[in-house]
């Protein structure tokens, strides 16, 4: 299919990348992205936080500040409580404030089945733009949220996870990446991508894909909610996980060192994942110190970009 285009767009929809990005003139352009879902946890507040920090994150990603929002409700008015989609709302509103950006709209149908989103709406320097694109040999990769959230929301649906868990997984889920953002535009980063459906390795592979370059991947250094690994080993694992492996695999390569269960949670589906990135070298180390002062703990240097094995992923 052939797209409409013009010579403003920065990036469109020939290349999968986090949102679109139109520039306005010479040092303004617009980052525009779209994400709803049905709900991942049963408190309507924090669904709707962690909706809007999911549609926010695509934002940060692409190096930009989020300036406007839009709803996108589908709501089962006949069959469930409209104070319900109050709290819903309320939760994204306050996440919204959090981010410094102004809802200004929306748009309601009636559904079937629970649906709520943001299109968000933001600013970047045309020059500034961080796409998957651009791996240089050498860049040392960063992850700023620990993985395992897909494994363990199955766990929360079969009703085996404690309160102290869900409680850490849904504030870790409604986690802006904002500061996350803010640091990383003081560094020479050459690549960025937030980690979602596809998993760490699917989002990994999309920016190894026509790089020319290799990445290596140190799996004890990735961060990882331990409670996965258990729940992994219980086989609680959401059928995400093996389409992304499926989907993936050819580009992965696995050291017989690595875990099954490790493996299982690299391809594990997140949702309002962790920045994943590709920083110069020579700043990697002074730019996990500046997340971590900032708070952002769990994040890791995870690997590394070379010049082999072209366009896979090693990991050891
Ligand atoms: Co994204
Ligand atoms: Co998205
Ligand atoms: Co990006």
């Amino acid at each position: 299919m052939v797209f409409p285009t013009d010579e403003n767009v920065i990036v469109g929809l020939d290349r999968a990348d986090d949102a679109g990005v139109y520039r306005i003139s010479d040092d303004l352009a617009l980052i525009q992205t779209v994400d709803f879902f049905t709900p991942i946890v049963d408190d309507p507040y924090w669904f709707g936080q962690i909706a809007a920090a999911n549609a926010l994150s695509d934002v940060y990603a692409m190096g930009g500040t989020p300036k406007t929002a839009m709803n996108l409700v589908g709501f089962p008015i006949k069959s469930m409580d409209i104070g319900i989609l109050r709290q819903i709302i309320q939760g994204g509103v306050d996440k919204l404030t959090e981010a410094s950006t102004v809802l200004i709209g929306g748009h309601s149908i009636e559904d079937k089945e629970l649906k709520y989103g943001l299109s968000v709406t933001g600013f970047v320097h045309p020059a500034r733009v961080l796409t998957k694109k651009n791996l240089q040999a050498g860049d040392q990769l960063i992850l700023t949220k620990p993985l395992g959230t897909g494994i363990i929301n199955t766990a929360i649906k079969g009703g085996l996870a404690s309160d102290e868990l869900i409680d850490t997984v849904t504030r870790l889920m409604a986690t802006l990446n904002r500061d996350a953002a803010e640091v990383m535009m003081n560094f020479p980063v050459h690549a960025c991508t937030d980690v979602t459906g596809f998993g760490l390795l699917g989002h990994l592979a999309e920016m190894v894909a026509g790089s020319g370059l290799g990445v290596h991947i140190q799996a004890n250094r990735v961060p990882i909610l331990k409670e996965a690994l258990e729940y992994a080993a219980m086989g609680l694992i959401p059928a995400g996980m093996y389409k992304n492996r499926k989907f993936r695999e050819y580009m992965v390569d696995f050291s017989t060192s690595v875990d099954i269960l490790i493996q299982d949670v690299l391809f594990d589906p997140q949702t309002s994942g962790g920045l994943l990135i590709c920083v110069a070298q020579d700043s990697s180390k002074d730019l996990l110190y500046r997340l971590k002062e900032k708070g952002i703990l769990w994040a890791e240097i995870i690997g590394e970009v070379r010049t082999e094995p072209k366009e896979k992923i090693k990991i050891i």
